[in-house]
């Protein structure tokens, strides 16, 4: 069963789609009748969004998609200021947890305050080396959004993907979910152009991931945006917020 939070706020987005509300006043009146603290921290949180212009991210669309719920053990690769972190700890609750994993080199020393923040003791980051990590108990679901495609940047590590893939295998318990949202790329882009662009294609993704073992079980289409011909870099501001992103998520069988 979806979690209930998750329900009023995707409930909330598809509104404001729909009938092209303004986005604020929706909020303001969600945030008036939202039924659980869950529900009202992930509608403030979507209300700071909005004002700094980054409601497009539909993270109700997203956290359904995925199956987010209370008391779940979660890892994040590359929280990066922790847009997703204080969302997700919100909705796994006091009983679940998350790691995040940061890369060293790119920590500004901003994530490893959100644990002391309220309602967030449920948070722990570690800072590492590019591509490694080390959790301490198996995890319900592996999540990296906006940031699968920079595994596949030499200047950051010269990674070896299906190691790393496996090393997500290794880290989920048996159905455990492996979930990944990126911004889309043209057919054939190589690591050289992505590490250009930003994107990655969606196909890719999928081949390397499967052959770690893992079974695709769902494809989500919410931000899927076809004004966007992938030709941009993903942060090139002509673009940036509109991409064309994928949603995959695998399972651990
Ligand atoms: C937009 S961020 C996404 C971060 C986060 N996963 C999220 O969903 O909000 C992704 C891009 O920012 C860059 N980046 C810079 N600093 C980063 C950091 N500390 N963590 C992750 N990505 C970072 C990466 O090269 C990457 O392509």
């Amino acid at each position: 069963m979806m979690d209930h939070s998750i329900k009023e706020i995707r409930e909330t987005e598809q509104i404001a789609r729909s009938q092209r509300l303004g986005f604020r006043h929706l909020l303001r009146v969600e945030e008036s009748k939202a039924g659980s603290s869950a529900a009202i921290m992930v509608v403030r949180r979507m209300k700071a969004a909005a004002e700094t212009g980054d409601a497009l991210r539909l993270p109700g669309e997203t956290l359904a998609f995925v199956g987010v719920k209370p008391g779940m053990v979660v890892a994040e690769l590359f929280p990066a200021g922790g847009y997703y972190t204080r969302t997700i700890s919100d909705v796994v609750g006091p009983k679940g947890k998350v790691y995040g994993i940061e890369n060293a080199k790119w920590d500004k020393g901003e994530d490893a305050k959100m644990a002391a923040e309220p309602g967030h003791a449920n948070v722990s980051i570690q800072l590492v080396k590019f591509g490694e990590f080390n959790l301490p108990q198996k995890v319900d679901l592996f999540w990296t959004t906006q940031n699968y495609h920079d595994l596949h940047v030499a200047e950051y590590g010269n990674l070896d993907i299906a190691a790393f893939n496996k090393h997500v295998y290794d880290a989920l318990k048996p159905g455990g979910i492996y979930f990944i949202l990126d911004h889309q790329a043209n057919p054939g882009t190589n690591d050289a152009q992505i590490a250009k662009v930003h994107r990655i294609e969606k196909s890719q993704v999928i081949r390397e991931v499967t052959a770690a073992g893992f079974k695709l079980v769902g494809e989500g289409n919410a931000l899927h945006r076809p004004a966007d011909d992938h030709t941009k870099m993903s942060s090139d501001p002509a673009i940036k917020g509109h991409t064309d992103q994928f949603m995959l998520k695998f399972q651990k069988v």
